[in-house]
Parts: C-alpha cells; sequence; structure tokens
C-alpha cells in the first residue's frame, strides 16, 4: 500500500475524489491525500474540518473479495492499526468502536468508510481517515473544543505527518492481508478490546434523536459490539453511534 500516492494542495473530499478516481479505475492500495479539504465529510452526514497543513485528510483505496456484509470489519481494522501507529511513537489511545480514536477523553481521528458494491460483490471501497496531528487549541472552534483535541495538544510537540502514515499503513496492510487472507480479523479486534473507550462502561445507544442506556458488553468475533440493556436483553450493533454515560 503506498506506493501510488496522490496528493492534493486542496480537495473537495479526499473519499469523493477517491471514488472518482475509482470509477475511472484507480488501483487497490493507493492513497489520496491532500494538505487541505473544502468540504470533507464525517459520519452520518457530518462536516469534517482538516485545517491546511497540520491535519491529515487520507483515503485508502481496497478491493477485498468480501461480501459486503463484513465490510464494517474494515473499519475496526484500521483503527487497530492507527492504535499501533500512534503507540509506536509512544502515543496511548483508545478506540471509541466502531471508528474513533480517542485520547484523554477527547477524538483525536476518525475514519469514514465508503463503499460501491453489486449484489455481493464489492467494487471498492474507500477508507477515508481524518487525524489531527498539530493543530494548536485555539484553532478548534469553540463547539468542539471539549470534545476534539490534537495530537500536538496531547503531547505538547510536533509530529511528523509522513511517519504517522508510513507506520499506519505498515501496520494497516499487514492487518488487512491476514483478514484477507485468513476470513478472520480476530487479531484487529483484539487491539480493538484491549484498547476499547467502551467495554465494561455504561453508555447511551444513540439512534436519531433516541438515546437508550446500556452496557457495553463485549466486541464479539465479528467486531459487533454487544450492548446489554437496561431490561436485561442483549443485542449486537454493527455499525452506530454510541456515547459514554457520564453517571
Ligand atoms: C468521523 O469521525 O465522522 C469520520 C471522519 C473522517 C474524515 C476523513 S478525512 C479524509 C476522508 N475524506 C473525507 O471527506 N472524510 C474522511
Amino acid at each position: 500500500f503506498g506506493k501510488n500516492i496522490i496528493h492534493y494542495d486542496s480537495i473537495h473530499s479526499t473519499n469523493s475524489q477517491a471514488k472518482l478516481l475509482c470509477d475511472e479505475g484507480l488501483q487497490e492500495g493507493s492513497v489520496i491525500l491532500s494538505e487541505e479539504q473544502t468540504s470533507g465529510r464525517g459520519r452520518l452526514g457530518r462536516n469534517w474540518s482538516s485545517p491546511k497543513g497540520s491535519s491529515i485528510s487520507m483515503s485508502v483505496v481496497l478491493k477485498p473479495e468480501i461480501n459486503p456484509v463484513h465490510v464494517a470489519k474494515v473499519t475496526q481494522i484500521s483503527a487497530a492499526a492507527l492504535s499501533l501507529a500512534f503507540e509506536e511513537m509512544d502515543i496511548q489511545c483508545n478506540i471509541k468502536w466502531p471508528n474513533d480514536i480517542i485520547i484523554n477523553n477527547k477524538k483525536v481521528c476518525g475514519i469514514l468508510t465508503e463503499m460501491s458494491s453489486e449484489l455481493n460483490k464489492i467494487n471498492y471501497v474507500v477508507m477515508g481517515i481524518g487525524i489531527n496531528v498539530n493543530i494548536d487549541e485555539e484553532a478548534f472552534p469553540d463547539e468542539i473544543k471539549s470534545i476534539a483535541t490534537s495530537l500536538k495538544i496531547e503531547y505538547g510537540k510536533q509530529i511528523s505527518r509522513k511517519q504517522i502514515i508510513a507506520s499506519f499503513l505498515k501496520y494497516f496492510e499487514n492487518l488487512y492481508f491476514e483478514f484477507i487472507n485468513t476470513g478472520s480479523a480476530e487479531s484487529s479486534f483484539e487491539i480493538c478490546r484491549k484498547r476499547s473507550l467502551l467495554l465494561g462502561k455504561n453508555i447511551y445507544v444513540i439512534r436519531g434523536s433516541e438515546r437508550t442506556p446500556a452496557t457495553a458488553v463485549s466486541i464479539d468475533e465479528n467486531g459487533e459490539l454487544i450492548v446489554k440493556y437496561e431490561d436485561g436483553t442483549l443485542s449486537n450493533l454493527v455499525s452506530g453511534e454510541v456515547s459514554v454515560r457520564k453517571s
């Protein structure tokens, strides 16, 4: 991965651009990077802001020959690889299932996995990663200061974006091909469990405007989050949104 890197100074969204290029036949393993995104996208239709030069906006093109129902696993594999890359730089983080990397209870990185598929066949997967690297505290808008952070804020020093990207691609490639070759992403799930922000905690399962209290019980062999509701029923979440309950 990363042998074909396409680097932009400014682009609407590396994920959207990767999808356009995939429609023109871009090969697996290609990496799209941009110094700046003018309409970066987050999950659930949210915006994602990535200030010029101080963040990483990256999309990796994948063409896995798997059933589309398994694509959520790729997000978990990516989160595991990011945590290993951070750890290599002595940065301790937590993974908030399914797609956030958290340091000191604040979000430093998000993953947006998108796919084009027909029937049971995947045409391509675009895995987008946004990392707040060298962003200063005053550069965060007031409304997200309490929930977002950057590697530089947490560690008090500039961090090399190149090093993070290279290290992430190395770990991701290993874990991804282990999954493709064996059909199991268990070693990635094990990393996600070990670094999980949620397991054992009281959480809310969020659906639209509804928040249902539950406990995060485990991450199962499919990478799904098992939650226990207050009436004792257990449920598997494939993807979705949860938050930690303060009380
Ligand atoms: C989230 O936490 O909601 C996911 C954020 C994903 C942001 C990245 S930045 C690179 C790629 N291009 C986009 O437009 N979004 C993803």
